[in-house]
């Protein structure tokens, strides 16, 4: 009989792969084996391996009976994963590959037991790892998603198909537009266009969604490059949080400030019925034009109450001169300009999220340096502030006072024109301008 393997054995040796020729009944034993099965298996010598059977290795009679069977079954067995207990004691994972053979009636098991203990160390580490993340994918409350260079979808977590109705699965491929209205969906796209493109995140953008059921949400939304290991950018990944609740109960919070200051102002409207109906007039047509210009509604929120406040400084001029018919004195007109400083020293310790003060400190200043009270010139007024003059213009010209009639739209209009890009803003006069021509040459505001 002549015993061959295909793998030469000192080369089995240096990969570490085990040898064995084993035989059945009636003396069952290993009767060849390699050096590096005597290490795997724990053995000092091949010959104290030859006393020991082989399903003696095997740790669990499951596996045993199962790799038995297998070899009966089919005469072979490929790669088959078993825990063997070594004779020094440890647990270790073996795959064994192995063929039933006949000589002279004699059955022989040859074939290679391999160590892949650390394979299934790493194995297991990997799932842990896959598992940990797919739960954290599952149970995160907020929307995520993968997505490819084209800005398919890829993968979204459990969160995200819920939000659109639909499986996890049913969502590969689509695109935001299967989703989201077209306007919504372009700026999605330009957003993750923009960090394919240049590599930088977008990180806590706020945006406003129209959900399929018709109601908005707010959230907030980051997003960041997906790179594959040679460093080139393959996709997108976006987090999106839900905010609406927050949103409505910052805004309801908002609206209770808002309404505390109509409170605030009706009562110094007894006292000052011309300026404070004039403030309120003031933050509506600033609203508007500031509408015009697709402002966010943060920053509406800031025009409006600046719009509302900016005249507040005049609580502290006597209404003799305030209202005062026929000319002013220099020292009386002096005193009147003071308001802005007035306001401004009022409000400038208490924060808001927009440069309140500020804004209301400049709203009579012009651009050519022409007006007061620091003479500050073109980039040196707020935006904010130069829509507050045009606003501040409009309602004074068109609106009686008690020292001469109302001068009416036209005038007013002539006004920007006039000083249009010298004392005003060139684009707010053309918003403007364009307001009063849309609604048929009258006021754009509410009167009341
Ligand atoms: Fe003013
Ligand atoms: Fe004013």
């Amino acid at each position: 009989m002549k015993n061959t393997f295909y793998l030469n054995i000192s080369s089995a040796d240096n990969l570490g792969i085990g040898l064995f020729k084993y035989a059945f009944l009636p003396h069952e034993r290993f009767i060849i084996v390699n050096s590096a099965l005597s290490k795997i298996l724990g053995v000092t010598s091949s010959g104290e391996l030859k006393k020991v059977r082989l399903e003696n290795f095997f740790a669990n009679y499951s596996e045993r009976d199962e790799f038995f069977r297998h070899v009966r079954m089919n005469g072979k067995v490929n790669f088959f994963e078993a825990v063997f207990k070594t004779l020094t004691g440890d647990n270790i994972w073996v795959a064994i590959t192995c063929s039933l053979v006949i000589h002279d009636r004699k059955e022989y098991l040859e074939g290679i037991i391999e160590n892949i203990s650390a394979h299934k160390e790493m194995e297991g580490s990997l799932a842990l790892e896959r598992d940990f993340l797919q739960g954290l994918l599952d149970n995160l409350p907020d929307a995520m998603y993968f997505k490819d260079r084209n800005n398919r979808i890829i993968k979204v977590n459990k969160f995200y198909a819920q939000g659109v109705g639909l499986k996890p699965e049913e969502i590969v491929g689509k695109t935001d537009f299967d989703f989201f209205p077209a306007q919504q969906a372009r700026q999605m796209s330009v957003d993750d266009n923009y960090v394919l493109t240049t590599g930088k995140p977008i990180i806590g953008k706020i945006e406003r969604t129209l959900l399929p059921d018709g109601s908005w949400n707010q959230a907030i939304t980051t997003k960041i490059p997906m790179y594959d290991k040679n460093a080139k950018i393959i996709g997108t990944m976006g987090i999106t949080r839900d905010m609406t609740v927050y949103a409505n109960l910052e805004k309801e919070r908002l609206l209770m400030l808002i309404n505390t200051l109509k409170i605030l102002g009706k009562a110094l409207e007894m006292r000052d019925p011309y300026t404070f109906s004039h403030t309120r007039h003031v933050a509506s047509i600033a609203e508007i034009i500031a509408k015009e210009l697709n402002w966010d509604e943060n920053r509406l929120l800031g025009i409006r109450l600046a719009g509302e406040l900016h005249d507040l400084g005049k609580i502290s001029i006597p209404l003799d001169i305030l209202n005062k018919p026929g000319k002013l004195s220099d020292l009386e007109y002096s005193l009147i300009q003071q308001h802005a400083k007035n306001c401004y020293d009022l409000i400038k310790d208490i924060e808001f999220p927009f440069p309140l003060s500020e804004t209301i400190y400049q709203h009579h200043e012009r651009l050519d340096g022409s007006g007061y009270p620091r003479k500050l010139k073109g980039d040196e007024i707020l935006f904010e502030a130069r829509i507050l003059a045009v606003s501040d213009v409009l309602e004074s010209m068109t609106q009686h006072r008690p020292y001469r009639e109302a001068l009416g739209i036209v005038n007013a209009s002539k006004e920007l024109t006039s000083g249009r890009g010298l004392r005003y803003d060139s684009g707010i006069v053309d918003v403007a301008l364009d307001l009063i021509n849309k609604n048929g040459n009258k006021i754009f505001w509410k009167d009341n």
